[in-house]
């Protein structure tokens, strides 16, 4: 299993890219292989004006046509996600996310914005033609405990990541015996 985790905040550190961190030592452990990425890997010329050639943006799509899921962390940015994350999806090829199950991640400030990955982010992966988005898992800021060093999260947080966990697991397998050959990146063989 290969999974590409995209954290999705100008910030680095930040608090939902603790999420991703949280959940890439889970990923390890079950022996996935992770691919890591955050905004900073792109140079911010190629984001805001648009460079299709930039060799960031081309190895991470290559990246992403090789994986099983994507899981992607944002903040909440004006009750939406973050508009730099949305200047690297505009820069995906229409098709990145076929096949591919995907599970959001956001941190915000309230509550109140709970819903922003629902309204705002979901209908962008679908556009992408994601294969299943999962239901996401929404953290306020009271619920990342510490992000500067090394990530403590709340055991409610972690239990809900856990679940979450879960549930994009069960769906990569499910994506595996429903399709494998069309599912199957090439080179890479069945476990
Ligand atoms: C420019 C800006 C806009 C924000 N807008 C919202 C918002 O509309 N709703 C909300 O709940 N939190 C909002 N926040 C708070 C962040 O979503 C929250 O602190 C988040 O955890 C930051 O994540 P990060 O550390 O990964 O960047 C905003 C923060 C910033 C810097």
């Amino acid at each position: 299993m290969r999974v590409v985790t995209l954290a999705g905040s100008p910030r680095f550190p930040s608090r939902s890219s603790a999420l991703l961190e949280y959940v890439r030592e889970r990923l390890n452990a079950q022996e996935v292989e992770v691919c890591h990425w955050h905004l900073q890997n792109f140079a911010p010329e190629d984001l805001i004006y648009a460079r299709f050639d930039s060799p960031a943006l081309q190895t991470f799509i290559e990246q992403l046509k090789e994986s099983d899921g994507l899981i992607v962390a944002t903040p909440v940015y004006k009750a939406a996600y973050a508009g730099a994350l949305k200047a690297l999806l505009d820069l995906l090829p229409e098709r990145a996310l076929e096949g591919k199950v995907v599970l959001p991640l956001a941190t915000g400030g309230t509550v109140a914005h709970m819903l922003a990955v629902d309204y705002a982010l979901k209908p962008v992966l679908s556009a992408l033609k994601a294969q299943e988005i999962l239901y996401g898992v929404f953290a306020d800021d009271t619920q990342v405990l510490d992000y500067q060093h090394k990530p403590s999260l709340t055991p409610n947080l972690q239990m809900r990541l856990d679940n979450a966990l879960e549930t994009f697991w069960q769906a990569l397998h499910r994506r595996e015996i429903q399709a494998p050959d069309f599912h199957r990146p090439q080179g890479i063989a069945h476990a």
